[in-house]
């Protein structure tokens, strides 16, 4: 049983082992900028504890563990175009340094890597790892295009929001989970636990990032805060903005969407302050609870000691605690 330091020292290593390419130079020079920013590197950790619950030979993995992680790393270059979002990990985004047409590019080299790394060498269960892998990749184009289309919509509910992020952020960590339950050979029943626990582990993850958006330490956060604010992004903080505000609120936050031309800095401080005056943080902080709590339940009833599931209790609790 390894620890999480363990398995992120192990996944590193490889990552910085694999070579992805040499010419030409400007199409693999922002994929290795990229890979090397870092990042918490959750999907993969998920998908080598998952592995981790039923066996102890995690280093036959690490292919796969890669390719999720390569694969995040692509849908953060298209992203970051999509957003119009100049910085990560506290560094300029691809988008930004090298312009739309190399982070498009070097996006869909990354993919086809993914799909090299996931396939690793074959075996038993290929079919059914890039069964759920195909899936799931389709299932983010529909949750970041459902992202798009919300972006022009003011009457966005609660539960089609819960919907695209399930979409566009959970599946991918209860694939992760679900991949390194499979190559585990571990009980269906459990697999399927294990991706319904990065289902809500995802939800209560993709709301934490939402408030961070908008509450985060700039200095800390890595992303520009308020970006979200600035794309009219339909955040749980301000689906709720909207329907709990009152008149005057809602009429001066619907202002702010429909601004053609404003100064960013003040379209950011106005909506944060009317989002403080409606109170909305602190129900997000429920939402994130409740969602936590149901990854906790799920993790319950996953057939293994519960010593085993400590390392995954303990990646969840900091997940929702953390501040970048
Ligand atoms: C960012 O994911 C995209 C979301 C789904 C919110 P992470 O917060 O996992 O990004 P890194 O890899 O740690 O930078
Ligand atoms: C990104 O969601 C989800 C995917 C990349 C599929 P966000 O747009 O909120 O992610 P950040 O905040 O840019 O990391
Ligand atoms: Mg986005
Ligand atoms: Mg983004
Ligand atoms: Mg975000």
């Amino acid at each position: 049983m390894f620890t999480s330091a363990d398995l992120l020292e192990k996944f590193n290593k490889y990552l910085s082992n694999l070579v992805f390419g040499k010419k030409p130079e400007n199409l693999y020079e922002p994929i290795r900028y990229a890979l090397a920013l870092g990042g918490k590197r959750i999907r993969p950790l998920l998908l080598l504890m998952a592995y981790n619950l039923y066996r102890d030979d995690v280093d036959s993995i690490l292919s796969q563990a890669a390719g999720i992680e390569v694969y995040h790393n692509y849908s953060l270059l298209h992203d970051d175009v999509m957003d119009k979002s100049d910085l990560r990990r506290g560094k300029p985004t691809v988008y930004k340094r090298w312009g739309e047409s190399t982070a498009i590019l070097a996006g869909d080299a990354m993919l086809v890597m993914a799909y090299r790394l996931m396939t690793g060498s074959g075996g038993r269960y290929v079919g059914s790892v890039m069964r759920l892998f195909n899936e799931t990749a389709m299932e983010i184009c529909e949750g970041q295009q459902l992202d798009m289309d919300f972006e022009t919509r003011s009457d966005v509910y609660e539960h089609e929001y819960l919907e695209m992020i399930r979409l566009k952020t959970s599946v991918l960590l209860a694939c992760g989970l679900k991949v390194g339950a499979l190559l585990a050979e571990a009980s269906e029943d459990d697999s399927r636990m294990l991706y319904d626990f990065g289902i809500n582990l995802g939800i209560a993850f993709q709301l934490k990032d939402d408030l961070l958006d908008v509450y985060g330490d700039p200095k800390v956060f890595g992303k520009p805060i308020g970006g979200d604010i600035l794309c009219n992004k339909k955040t749980y903080l301000l689906i709720q903005a909207l329907r709990r505000g009152n008149v005057s609120q809602v009429k001066e936050l619907e202002k702010w969407m429909g601004a053609k031309q404003y100064n960013p800095q003040e379209k950011i401080k106005s909506v944060t302050e009317l989002f403080n005056q409606i109170g909305v943080r602190a129900l997000c902080e429920d939402k994130i609870e409740h969602y936590t709590l149901m990854a906790e339940l799920n993790l319950q009833t996953v057939n293994v000691p519960e010593e085993k599931k400590v390392v995954l209790q303990d990646m969840m609790r900091q997940l929702m605690h953390r501040e970048v």
